[in-house]
């Protein structure tokens, strides 16, 4: 997994809980914490200080990965090249899209041992939309809560249901509303 997603993970936990933290939950993960954002590292260490901060704070994994989502999706948009489908691009519905059709794509071509997650869409009307996210990693509450980040981004509101097709987690049904 790309290295922007560790140091992103790093940036927040230090914000929103101090560098002591930071540096115990490295300690406790058996983890140096070297990091760059063009590397690339083992996803499941990502999983690892997730659960240890989840000890350590006691507050659930789940929730963790969702608001990590959140904070990250502003810094993953700031680095996205300038292209005309992303100017036009005006909601949120439509950004997933461009998620799945085109930034992944450029993802995978730019970095070949990445493995970002394919949405599998279907259906979508001006305000539901349903896909399959499948992935090799488990992170769907991180994908709740990018699309909550990217709702905000495009000044929007939406209601998420998931609902897993598995115990692991690799395959999860997503249904967003929009809501007023
Ligand atoms: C609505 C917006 C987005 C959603 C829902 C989304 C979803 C996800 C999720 C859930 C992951 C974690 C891996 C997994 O679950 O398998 C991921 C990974 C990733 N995403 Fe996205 N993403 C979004 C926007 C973006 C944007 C704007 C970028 C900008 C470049 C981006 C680049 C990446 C990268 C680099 C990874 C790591 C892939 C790897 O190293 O294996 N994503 N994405």
């Amino acid at each position: 997994m790309k290295g922007i997603i560790f140091t992103e993970f790093m940036d927040l936990v230090e914000d929103k809980f101090g560098l002591e933290t930071l540096n115990e939950l490295l300690d406790a993960a058996g983890d140096d914490g070297v990091y760059t954002t063009v590397g690339s590292y083992d996803h499941k260490k990502l999983v690892q200080l997730i659960v240890q901060l989840s000890k350590k704070t006691g507050i659930p994994a789940e929730d963790l990965q969702r608001v990590f989502g959140q904070s990250v999706f502003k810094n993953l948009h700031a680095t996205l090249p300038k292209s005309s489908s992303l100017d036009n691009c005006q909601t949120t519905f439509q950004f997933v899209r461009l998620v799945e059709d085109y930034i992944h794509i450029e993802v995978k071509k730019l970095y070949q041992e990445a493995n970002p997650p394919k949405f599998d869409f279907i259906s979508e009307t001006e305000t539901a939309m349903e896909f399959d996210y499948r992935s090799a990693r488990c992170m769907a509450h991180v994908c709740l809560g990018l699309l909550e980040g990217c709702a905000a981004h495009f000044g929007e509101s939406i209601a998420v249901e998931m609902k897993n097709h598995d115990d692991l987690g690799k395959d999860v049904r997503f249904k967003i509303a929009l809501v007023e």
